[in-house]
């Protein structure tokens, strides 16, 4: 296990956002989280990444090792910034001298697809594809062994999501990574999932191997799920 979770809980207010979650990420796996708007996926990667704090609940394991792509790269890329402030904020917490800063700025975005003279343009300079390539980027200089990818290719059209989601693969594979990918994208997560988490209502109702839960899902909310987005009889 690279990561355990337990009895994580956040409320806003009578909002109970996450909700007595336990869970564990196995290593190098690709779990997928999916259920409806507003059942407490991005809080839970959240508090995940430390960017909100829990309740209650325990967080074990690599927790100083997760990254986080976002769903709008406009959002999360600072439109005054250059690719290269972008990218050196990565470094911020190491001390590593700016000419190897600079060698493996240059090498992260030649793993992620983009040419490395790209460092003093801005971010509206670039296609939604390749401003998320710059965030995935961002992400992998700080070292991550886990990265959270909330909704991260949902905002690009369809064959651009496909070569962002090849390139995941890769990166996967070059960067021995685990990934916990939250998408509403129920075809892009048959594909893409070893095992698949199913939230309802800040709870974690069902976790399973993908290919079990797609066939056999054990709650009727999950078969709903799943039948809204490919149409099966339920
Ligand atoms: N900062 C906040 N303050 C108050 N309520 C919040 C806050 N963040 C999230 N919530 C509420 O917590 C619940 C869960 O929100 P969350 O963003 O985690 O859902 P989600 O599953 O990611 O939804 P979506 O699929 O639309 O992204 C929602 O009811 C939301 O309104
Ligand atoms: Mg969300």
């Amino acid at each position: 296990m690279i990561l355990e979770i337990s009895h994580l809980k956040k409320y806003f207010g009578s909002v109970h956002a996450v909700d007595d979650v336990t869970f564990s990420v196995v290593d190098g796996e690709n779990l997928c989280i999916i259920g409806e708007s507003g059942s407490g996926k991005s809080t839970l990667a959240k508090l995940m990444i430390g960017l909100l704090k829990a309740d209650q609940g325990q967080i074990q394991g690599e927790r100083n090792h997760i990254q986080m792509v976002f769903q709008d790269p406009c959002s999360s890329l600072d439109p005054l910034w250059t690719v290269r402030s972008i990218l050196r904020e990565a470094f911020y917490c190491q001390k590593i001298s700016s000419e190897a800063q600079l060698k493996a700025m240059q090498e992260i975005l030649q793993a992620v697809g983009l040419p490395g003279d790209i460092l003093n343009r801005f971010p509206h300079e670039f296609s939604g594809g390749e401003r998320q390539r710059i965030a995935i980027a961002r992400a992998l200089l700080a070292n991550p062994k886990i990265l959270i990818l909330d909704e991260a290719v949902s905002s690009l059209d369809i064959l651009v999501q496909k070569q962002i989601i090849d390139l995941l693969m890769d990166l996967k594979r070059e960067f021995n990574l685990t990934y916990i990918f939250i998408s509403h994208n129920l075809r892009i997560v048959k594909n893409f999932s070893d095992r698949i988490a199913v939230m309802r209502e800040g709870k974690m109702i069902e976790i399973g191997l993908g290919q079990d839960i797609f066939d056999r899902p054990g709650e009727l909310y999950t078969q709903q799920l799943l039948s809204a987005a490919f149409d099966y009889q339920v």
